[in-house]
């Protein structure tokens, strides 16, 4: 059994494997950062790993803007590929967040094979519940900093300066995949995908379900609160 410790102070979590359903704009991101500071885990998103190799123009980035720019998932054998290639990074070692991914229950599979491999195992998935009319109020004001990555919005948590990122001074920008149209066919691709992995992990007994309609600190509390009691919990 892992000992206990206070709430946001990174210690007995530390090496925690993590994973953070939800749907388009539940505030995956938005939480895995502040998680991944608070607790010392490293922070992998598929997203932004994907919108990297666009920017830089590889091979991978030129084969998944098509599917990207519909709100299409990337074949599974290019993320998988991709996610695999992460996984040999020693700071993987340190306990991780794993935001984007698995999105169906093969990619699902696949990361218990990864992870198999490597002698590590997930300990817990957080499902961020949020209903529709938030997702498309919070994606269509979304403002992504250029440089750090970091995430606004243009009502919910504004720069302090306009389109000026809070923490690097890098330009903000608004995400080629929130406009309207798109973010209604990310949520039905969603839909259609996700349910396959939520059962995997509810059959595991690993999924937790929040509320992520509630106003950012609220979630993130939450979150650590389910940190704290799995690490309070006898283990088999
Ligand atoms: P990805 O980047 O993973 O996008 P997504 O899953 O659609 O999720 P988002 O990043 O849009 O939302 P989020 O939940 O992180 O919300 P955020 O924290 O930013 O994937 C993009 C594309 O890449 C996919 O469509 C697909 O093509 C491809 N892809 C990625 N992974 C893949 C995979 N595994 N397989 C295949 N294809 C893959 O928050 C949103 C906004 O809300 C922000 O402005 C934030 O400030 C605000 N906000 C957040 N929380 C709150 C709150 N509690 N209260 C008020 N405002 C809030």
């Amino acid at each position: 059994m892992k000992a206990s410790s206070v709430p946001g102070v990174s210690g007995a979590e530390d090496k925690m494997r993590i994973i953070l359903l939800g749907p388009p704009g539940a505030g995956k991101g938005t939480q895995a950062k502040v998680l991944a500071e608070k607790l010392k885990l490293t922070h992998i998103s598929t997203g932004d790993i994907l919108r990297q190799n666009v920017s830089k123009g590889t091979q991978l980035g030129k084969q998944a803007i098509e599917f990207m720019s519909k709100g299409l998932l990337v074949p599974d054998e290019l993320v998988t590929k991709m996610l695999t290639q992460r996984f040999e990074q020693p700071d993987v070692r340190q306990g991780f967040i794993l935001d984007g991914f698995p999105r169906n229950i093969r990619q699902a599979q696949t990361l218990d094979e990864i992870l198999k491999q490597r002698n590590m195992s997930i300990d817990m998935v957080v499902y961020l519940d949020a209903s529709e009319p938030v997702i498309i109020q919070r994606l269509t004001g979304r403002l992504v900093c250029s440089a750090c990555g970091a995430i606004f919005h243009t009502k919910n948590m504004p720069p302090k300066k306009d389109m000026i990122c809070d923490n690097c001074g890098g330009s903000l920008y608004q995400r080629a995949d929130d406009q309207v149209k798109t973010i209604k066919n990310r949520l039905a691709v969603y839909q259609k995908e996700s349910a396959g992995a939520i059962q995997y992990y509810e059959k595991q007994k690993k999924l937790h379900r929040l509320d992520a309609d509630e106003e950012a600190e609220t979630v993130i509390n939450n979150i650590i609160h389910l940190t704290v009691q799995y690490n309070d919990s006898p283990k088999v």
